[in-house]
């Protein structure tokens, strides 16, 4: 196993994700390898990456210091090989386009250490798919970070069938090493980010498209009530805190109006049924402790009301409606 400390990182393709990558693992402390199509692509993100944290710290989005990190640790490969050969983690974060997917990770395969541990960052593509395109692919895996790299905390780890369970424990405390929240996530399409974010999208566009209601609306209406709880509560807990009966009881309505799609799900008939409604009694999907339930909503209470001044004080986004 390779100890974290020994670590140099490379990211190839140093656009969006990976540029926000690369700063991560610098500020962090990494030695880190940037490359891109061509040397004067890579060199040019690197003057980026260094005038974009600039403003990060004047700004106080970045730690004092951190562009000093960035110019002492971010260096311009001058190909995928020569990065590849250097670095024990290497980041594939190309465009989403299977070609070059394929023929990226397979330059990356054959320059890297056998043992050198290669992701992607792929957002829809399965892993196992990509994994046919690298050697020794107990090494290979999806890292999958969201947008923007540097501020969002969450990152999906996805293993492929022949993953093996010491990479992603590596991986583990090397991601979760540079200050993020990772979580180990089946290989299936979307994996879980994009399948729920897209599932709702798809959602919001039916009322628009049915006229039901505006996108000022759908956006108005998310963004200040279960939106706002999502920054600290995913679905099951927002279910289990509200009680399974009133999902129940609300998916009853809901599959009158709109059928079959909307019906209640099977497991919440059954939790329901045997008298498990989530916070209220014990049980439910996340099996919350029911001596905690005031502790909870005291928690929650703090939360929202922290976002909601938080929200004040930065005000509306620039150009969007006042609400
Ligand atoms: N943008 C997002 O919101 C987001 C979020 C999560 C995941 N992703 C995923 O991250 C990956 C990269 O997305 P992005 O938004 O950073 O794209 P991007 O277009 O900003 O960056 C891609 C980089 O790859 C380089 N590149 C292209 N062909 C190359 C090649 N043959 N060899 C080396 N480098 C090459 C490009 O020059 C560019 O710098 C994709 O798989 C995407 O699906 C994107």
């Amino acid at each position: 196993m390779i100890s974290n400390k020994s670590t140099d990182v490379a990211v190839i393709g140093s656009g969006y994700m990976g540029g926000g990558m690369a700063q991560v693992f610098a500020m962090s402390g990494y030695r880190c390898l940037l490359a891109d199509a061509s040397i004067e692509i890579a060199e040019n993100s690197l003057n980026r990456l260094i005038e974009e944290s600039q403003n990060f710290e004047a700004q106080g989005l970045f730690a004092k210091g951190s562009t000093d990190l960035i110019v002492k640790n971010l260096h311009v490969a001058a190909s995928i090989e020569e990065a590849s050969s250097q670095a024990t983690y290497i980041a594939e974060v190309v465009p989403e386009m299977v070609e070059i997917k394929k023929d990226v990770l397979t330059r990356i395969s054959a320059s890297a250490d056998p043992h050198a541990i290669i992701a992607s960052n792929t957002s829809a593509i399965p892993i196992s798919k990509l994994a046919a395109w690298v050697d020794n692919p107990v090494r290979f895996l999806g890292v999958h970070w969201m947008n923007p790299a540097p501020f969002v905390p969450g990152v999906e780890l996805i293993a492929s069938p022949e993953t093996s369970e010491g990479v992603l424990q590596f991986v583990e405390s090397l991601i979760t090493g540079v200050g993020k929240v990772t979580c180990r996530v089946s290989d299936v399409a979307g994996f879980i980010a994009n399948r729920l974010q897209f599932a709702l999208y798809r959602e919001a566009v039916s009322m628009y498209e049915e006229g039901s209601a505006t996108p000022e609306e759908v956006d108005t209406v998310v963004s200040n009530t279960f939106g706002f709880r999502l920054a600290f509560f995913g679905p099951f807990a927002i279910a289990d805190m509200a009680g399974l009966d009133v999902y129940a009881g609300a998916y009853r309505s809901l599959s009158e109006a709109y059928g079959e799609r909307f019906s209640a799900p099977q497991s919440l008939i059954e939790k329901t049924d045997a008298g498990e409604f989530g916070l209220k009694t014990g049980g439910g999907y996340i099996g919350l402790d029911v001596a905690q339930k005031d502790a909870i909503a005291a928690y929650r209470n703090r939360a929202y009301a922290a976002l909601s001044q938080l929200k004040k004080e930065l005000g509306p986004p620039p150009g969007f409606p006042t609400k």
